[in-house]
C-alpha cells in the first residue's frame, strides 16, 4: 500500500479539513505530518461546525487510527483544551489517537518568542498565529528542543528549565514584557494529560501497517505557498508543507507516496502579511470575503481574498507532483458576472508563467475572463448538472495543469461534495 497525501496548493485554509474528512472512510489511518496548532482546520456535518488545530481531521470517523507524526510541533495546552471540547461534544477518542515519540514540544516561552520576534519586526512582521511555531523549529534544527517522548524521562524537568532559561535570556534582549505564570501551569497539567495517550515511534507503526495493507492518508496544515524553502520567504511558515514533508513528517519512503491531493479554492486568499500577487482591494475582493466567510479559523483574522492565480498553482502542482486535483468553495463565485483568473505576470514589464524569486511589487498579473455561471450550485450533486461556465472553468484549470479535477465542493457540509 501506499500513503496518499492531502496538500492546500495555496496559502492555507483551502478547505483540507473538510476534504479529508470526506476521504476518511477509504483510510485506515490518518496522519498530520508538519506544522501545529497555527492551522486551523474546519469541519461540518449533521449541522455541527469543529476546528481542529493539533488532531488529525479523520477523528470523528469509527475505526480510523488518527496520528501525529514526528514532523508535527505541539503545545500541551492547546492540545488538552482540543481534547477536552471534543469530549464534551461526545467525541470518544479512546484508542483513536496516537502521538509520535519525537513530534517537538512547543514551550510557554517559544510563545513569547514568537511575539517578540513579531513585535520588533514591526512593519514587515510576518502575520505569524503567534503560536511558538517558528522559535519550536528552530530549537528543532538548532538541536535544542524538547520531544514529546523527553516528559517520560526523568531529566524532563531539568531540561524544560535549561530551555526555558536560554529563552528567558534572549526575550531580555528583546526587551519585551510577558508573563508566563498561568500559561506554564497549564503547560505542566497538559503534559501530564499528554500521558494518557499512547506515545509512540509512529515511523515504525505506519510501516508496519503499511507492510499489512492499510490504506494511510496524511493531512497536510499550511499550503504551498507558506512552505519554508518554495513559499514566498521570509512571510512562509517554518516547516516543509509540500509532499516531500510527509517522507520527513512521518518516516515515510519517497517510493511509498501514492496520489497527491491538491486542494485549492476556486479564487484565492491569504492571512497574514507578504505577498499576494491576484489579491483585490476593491468591492469584488469584499465580496469574495463576505460570501467566502474569509476569517481565520485560528485567529479570527480577515483573510485576504483575490481572483485564481494560474501561476501559483501551476508552480505548485509541479514541486508537489499532484495527481489529482480538489476545487473547493466554487459555490463563493454563484453571483459573479465574470470571474477571473490570472494565467500569466508582468514582471517589470517582461511577460512570464513562472513564480518570481521575488515578489511582488514589481508584479501585474494578466488576466483571462470566464462568464460566470450566475446561478445556486450548492445543492448540486452531480457533474453532469453542472453550469456550462462552471464545467468551461474546470476543465480550464484541468487544461493548464493537466491534472484531472476529481472532487469539487460546493459548500461547508461533507455531503456538498461531488467527486468524479
Ligand atoms: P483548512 O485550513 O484548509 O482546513 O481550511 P479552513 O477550515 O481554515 O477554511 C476553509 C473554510 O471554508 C471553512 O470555514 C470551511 O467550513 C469552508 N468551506 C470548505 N469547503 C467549502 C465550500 O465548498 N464552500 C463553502 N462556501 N465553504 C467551504
Ligand atoms: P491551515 O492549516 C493560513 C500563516 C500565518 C502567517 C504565516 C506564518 O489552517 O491552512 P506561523 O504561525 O506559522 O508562524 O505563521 O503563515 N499561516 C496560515 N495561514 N492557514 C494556516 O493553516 C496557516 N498557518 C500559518 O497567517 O502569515
Ligand atoms: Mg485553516
Amino acid at each position: 500500500m501506499k500513503v496518499d497525501v492531502v496538500l492546500g496548493l495555496q496559502w492555507g485554509d483551502e478547505g483540507k479539513g473538510k476534504v479529508v474528512d470526506v476521504l476518511t472512510p477509504h483510510y485506515n489511518i490518518i496522519a498530520r505530518f508538519q506544522g501545529g496548532p497555527n492551522a486551523g482546520h474546519s469541519l461540518k456535518f449533521n449541522g455541527k461546525n469543529y476546528v481542529l488545530h493539533t488532531i488529525p481531521s479523520g477523528i470523528f470517523r469509527p475505526g480510523t487510527l488518527n496520528l501525529i507524526g514526528n514532523g508535527v510541533v505541539l503545545d500541551p495546552v492547546i492540545f488538552r483544551n482540543e481534547v477536552k471540547e471534543l469530549e464534551a461534544s461526545g467525541e470518544d477518542l479512546t484508542g483513536k489517537l496516537q502521538i509520535s515519540k519525537k513530534a517537538h514540544l512547543i514551550l510557554p516561552t517559544h510563545r513569547i518568542l514568537d511575539a517578540a520576534s513579531e513585535h520588533a519586526k514591526g512593519k514587515t512582521k510576518i502575520g505569524s498565529t503567534l503560536k511558538g511555531i517558528g522559535p519550536t523549529y528552530m530549537d528543532k534544527t538548532g538541536r535544542n528542543g524538547l520531544r514529546v517522548g523527553d516528559i517520560l524521562s526523568p531529566a524532563f524537568m531539568e531540561r524544560y528549565n535549561a530551555l526555558k532559561e536560554k529563552h528567558e535570556g534572549i526575550i531580555k534582549q528583546y526587551n519585551f514584557e510577558y508573563d508566563i505564570t498561568e500559561y506554564e501551569k497549564q503547560w505542566f497539567e497538559g503534559i501530564e494529560y499528554l500521558k494518557r495517550f499512547e506515545i509512540i515511534e509512529s515511523e515504525y507503526t505506519l510501516n508496519d501497517f503499511l507492510k499489512k495493507g492499510n490504506g494511510i492518508l496524511a493531512e497536510g496544515a499550511q499550503g504551498v505557498m507558506l512552505d519554508v524553502d518554495f513559499g514566498t520567504y521570509p512571510f512562509v511558515t517554518s516547516s516543509n508543507t509540500i509532499s516531500a514533508g510527509v517522507c520527513t513528517g512521518l518516516g515515510i519512503a519517497p517510493s511509498r507516496i501514492g496520489n497527491v491531493y491538491g486542494i485549492f479554492k476556486a479564487y484565492c486568499t491569504r492571512v497574514g502579511s507578504g505577498p499576494f500577487p491576484t489579491e483585490l482591494f476593491d468591492e469584488t475582493g469584499k465580496q469574495l470575503g463576505s460570501i467566502g466567510k474569509e476569517f481565520g479559523a485560528t485567529t479570527g483574522r480577515a483573510r485576504r481574498c483575490g481572483w485564481l492565480d494560474m501561476v501559483a498553482l501551476k508552480y505548485a502542482v509541479m514541486i508537489n507532483g499532484v495527481t489529482h486535483l480538489i476545487m473547493m468553495k466554487a459555490d463563493v463565485l454563484n453571483s459573479f458576472e465574470t470571474i477571473k483568473v490570472a494565467v500569466k505576470y508582468k514582471v517589470n514589464g517582461v511577460e512570464t508563467d513562472q513564480f518570481p524569486y521575488e515578489c511582488c511589487e514589481n508584479i501585474e498579473p494578466i488576466y483571462k475572463e470566464f462568464k460566470g455561471w450566475n446561478c445556486d450550485i450548492n445543492s448540486l450533486r452531480d457533474y453532469n448538472s453542472f453550469p456550462k461556465e462552471l464545467k468551461e472553468y474546470i476543465e480550464f484549470i484541468e487544461q493548464e495543469t493537466g491534472v484531472p479535477v476529481k472532487i469539487i465542493s460546493v459548500g461547508p457540509d461533507r455531503e456538498e461534495t461531488i467527486i468524479r
